[in-house]
């Protein structure tokens, strides 16, 4: 991949670390390419899509957990707080969390700016009164927050078990630079899916209609697309696999015949049976769950599990856990 590109030079920085990560991913070994380049506008419908199936548990579970404790989360959380959304996307479990707690201002962080205006006025229609202050940013990255909510209280929103879609060292990373953005005081309702028989994840995963397949599959017609690919994406098919050492699911786009393509005029070769890995999606313990906070300077004070045990809603503080010496 030492060749100068062929390409027109990508116009805005997003574009230029798509062009690098691709080209990164794709000559590394093994090849991976980051999750978080799944979402372009296809990609967001189709993940959208994929929160609707019926063996895509996490969505409808933390929802409905959500809705359940919503008393009590209003009364542990209390009024007067900025709710601060990373990754809100259609921010559809929003409501519950807006109408529970009696929000000063809502504050949702997306990449994806199409997404981010259009759910932020249909929360305004829901709560004509509450400030809404979208932000068009990558939440992975510092994100400075809008003037008119510096001073007051924050709750950090992060549902979906987004945080599984991190290493271990990334979600401690993101943990720690979300306490000091939102500060001293600062609370945080996380979504963390849990650790569960196979015989669930993996059809949430890979499940009948082949959206999910559809979903990864979309990551190559972008690159084609966004960055003068021709990769067969015939060639390919989407797998979902369990990787018990690391507790978490895979997914990969392997290659089913041995295929030669151009992207951004550099070449790649990859052999029948190889494959490009896509996502990871850590499922975590009560205990690894909690110890994940902690690393990230976060003390969990409640913690709601649906009756079957599947997905977790925790909420912690902004501090460091008490430690003996
Ligand atoms: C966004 N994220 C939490 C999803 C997950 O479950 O890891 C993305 C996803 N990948 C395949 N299906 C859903």
């Amino acid at each position: 991949m030492a060749d100068a590109p062929t390409i027109e030079r990508p116009r805005n920085a997003l574009q230029q670390a798509f062009y690098r990560e691709v080209l990164a991913g794709l000559s590394a070994r093994p090849r991976a390419i980051p999750a978080r380049w799944f979402y372009d506008r296809r990609g967001s419908e189709l993940f959208e899509a994929i929160t609707d199936l019926p063996e895509y548990y996490p969505t409808r579970t933390e929802t409905a957990l959500l809705a359940a404790h919503s008393r009590e989360i209003g009364t542990v959380i209390g009024p007067g707080r900025a709710v601060i959304e990373f990754g809100s996307g259609s921010s559809t479990k929003t409501p519950h969390v807006l109408g529970a707690i009696d929000p000063a201002a809502y504050v949702p962080i997306d990449i994806s700016g199409d997404f981010l205006r259009h759910s932020a006025e249909q929360l305004s229609e829901r709560f004509p009164e509450l400030p809404i202050l979208p932000v068009e940013a990558d939440f992975l990255n510092p994100v400075e927050l809008p003037a008119g909510v510096r001073g007051l209280p924050k709750l950090g929103f992060f549902p979906g078990s987004t945080i599984g879609n991190m290493s271990a060292p990334a979600a401690v990373d993101f943990l720690r630079t979300i306490h000091a953005e939102l500060g001293e005081g600062a609370m945080l309702l996380i979504g963390m899916d849990r650790v569960k028989s196979t015989e669930i994840l993996i059809p949430a995963y890979n499940d009948a209609a082949g959206v999910t397949a559809a979903f990864n599959l979309n990551l190559l017609h972008r690159i084609n697309r966004e960055l003068d690919g021709d990769i067969p994406v015939a060639a390919f098919r989407h797998n979902a696999i369990w990787n018990d050492d690391a507790a978490r699911i895979e997914m990969h786009l392997e290659a089913i015949v041995d295929v030669r393509f151009t992207v951004a005029g550099h070449s790649f070769a990859m052999a029948a049976g190889e494959t490009i890995h896509t996502e990871n999606s850590h499922k975590y313990g009560p205990r690894g769950a909690r110890l994940m906070l902690a690393a990230g300077n976060w003390t969990p004070i409640r913690e709601w599990i649906d009756p079957d045990g599947l997905f977790a809603l925790l909420l912690a503080e902004a501090r460091a856990p008490e430690t003996a010496p």
